[in-house]
């Protein structure tokens, strides 16, 4: 069995992909840049799943895309939650939204346009739960200040953290985007403030619980 019937085999034999999601799926492959950074349905499933066994009040994510993500995080609220998504990309708010409205969330997510550097500091209150999904670049300063966020006992979620194995390489010779996660993997592993499992799963999510 290689690899693609793995995964086959583990889809067939889990929760299916809702309407909902299968039509976010379709639509990002047809009509947007880079479909290939939309979770997917086992990611989907793993994020809705870590999220519905912590049952957040609150929920920060950093990386909006097209939606998917926030939709699957969201299923896990506490009745009366909210989950706040950031975007730096002002032409994905529209579909984005639209998909939220749909899910029967408008009033559940709310998608902030900007950049996560200079919108997170800007955020009141703290986050049970911060997913991390943006440029690999900005993952070590998005991890500080998602920190700073992140209640005592939450948690952090952040993807790519394995990226398709190029941390692997020698920084000196890596791009932005590599060094940007090998540093992140590093601060996190090195942080006091922080347990964390880095879960080979898909292409590497890391898990941190703030102590
Ligand atoms: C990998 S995609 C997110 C995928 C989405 N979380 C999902 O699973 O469906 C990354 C997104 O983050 C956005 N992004 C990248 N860096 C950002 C930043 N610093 N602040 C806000 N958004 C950012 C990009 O425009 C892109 O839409």
């Amino acid at each position: 069995m290689d690899g693609i019937e793995f995964l086959e085999y583990a889809e067939a034999h889990s929760s299916p992909e809702s309407e909902l999601l299968k039509k976010i799926s379709r639509e990002t492959h047809l009509f947007v840049m880079h479909p290939r950074m939309l979770s997917g349905h086992l990611q989907g499933l793993l994020l809705s799943m870590l999220s519905g066994m912590l049952a957040p009040e609150r929920i920060l994510e950093i990386g909006t895309y097209t939606g998917y993500s926030a939709i699957c995080l969201a299923q896990g609220l506490k009745p009366g939650g909210e989950l706040i998504t950031i975007e730096h990309d002002p032409e994905l708010e529209e579909r984005a939204t639209a998909y939220f409205a749909e899910a029967g969330l408008a009033s559940t997510i709310r998608m902030i346009i900007g950049d996560g550097k200079t919108v997170v500091p800007r955020l009141e209150g703290f986050f049970d739960l911060v997913f991390i999904d943006a440029d690999k670049k900005d993952y070590p300063g998005l991890y500080l200040l998602a920190m700073d966020k992140t209640r005592s006992g939450g948690y952090i979620l952040a993807d790519n953290v394995l990226w398709g194995g190029k941390i692997l390489g020698e920084a000196a010779a890596a791009d932005r985007d590599t060094r940007g996660i090998q540093e992140f993997n590093r601060m996190v592993a090195n942080d006091e403030r922080a347990e964390n499992l880095l879960l080979p799963f898909h292409d590497g999510l890391m898990l941190i619980r703030r102590k």
